[in-house]
């Protein structure tokens, strides 16, 4: 197979400070970044830290940032990138850095932690329910998340702004959300939680989510916009509204 030379520019470093530093790395014909950067480890620099696991897109563990767009770097073919220039990579930036590319992501499992879980009708038997195929695809299409989190990575709401964190919870959460509040079987009222806990009304709907998501789910037009059409529901129905101000829900 034919090899070439690649360049990269790979941030090392940790929590405390870190730079870019330059490699020349052999690529061979191909191949994907993971298996060049795997290729420095062996041959360079056997202490980078590199997260990894199933090399097929679908453990979501490899998310980094590659020449400044969020990627899985198991799915990033070297033919695709600029051979001419050196290949960028950093850690995810949303995300406190463990160490060099690997990321601390515990935001989103206690984001995960917060949504009441799946609530059907009390006394619901295995079976019980039939379910309308529309909405058994819907449900199936926001399941293909492999939580790689560069959704929420690339998210402008959190991407720089730490302090967004505590009050929103990232499309792939409000995805989450609004699969539960869509589900026909789901008796939790999740509207207002939606807005209160998980900051929805935060997302101006860019589809900067949608765009990086290696799933290709349709994160905007199939979660997020057609929750915030329940919240507003909600919100601008005056008999709803009253209901909620004097505890009828
Ligand atoms: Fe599993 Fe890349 S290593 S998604």
């Amino acid at each position: 197979t034919t090899a070439r030379t690649a360049r990269l520019r790979v941030w090392r470093g940790d929590s405390g400070a870190g730079e870019l530093v330059d490699y020349e790395v052999e690529a061979h014909e191909g191949e994907v970044l993971l298996d060049v950067l795997h290729r420095l480890q062996a041959t360079q620099c056997p202490d980078l830290a590199v997260r990894w696991n199933c090399k097929a897109g679908k453990c979501g563990s490899c998310s980094m940032e590659i020449n400044g767009r969020p990627r899985l770097s198991c799915m990033t073919r070297m033919s695709t990138l600029p051979l001419d220039e050196a290949i960028t990579v950093t850690p995810m930036r949303t995300f406190p850095v463990v160490r060099d590319l690997v990321c601390d992501v515990s935001y989103n499992y206690e984001k995960a932690r917060q949504i009441p879980s799946f609530t059907p009708e009390a006394g619901t038997e295995p079976g019980d329910f039939r379910m309308m195929q529309q909405d058994v695809a819907r449900s199936q299409e926001f399941r293909k998340c492999i939580e790689c989190f560069l959704c929420q990575d690339v998210c402008h709401v959190i991407r720089d702004h730490e302090e967004n964190k505590e009050a929103f919870a990232g499309p792939r959460f409000l995805m989450r959300v609004s699969e539960l509040q869509l589900h026909p079987e789901d008796t939790a009222d999740r509207r207002a939680i939606s807005q209160d806990e998980f900051g929805l009304g935060y997302c101006n709907i860019t589809k900067c989510c949608t765009e990086v998501c290696p799933e290709h789910i349709k994160i905007t037009d199939n979660a997020l916009i057609p929750l915030k059409e329940r919240v507003a529901d909600r919100r601008y129905d005056p008999l709803v509204w009253l209901g909620s101000k004097i505890g009828l829900r």
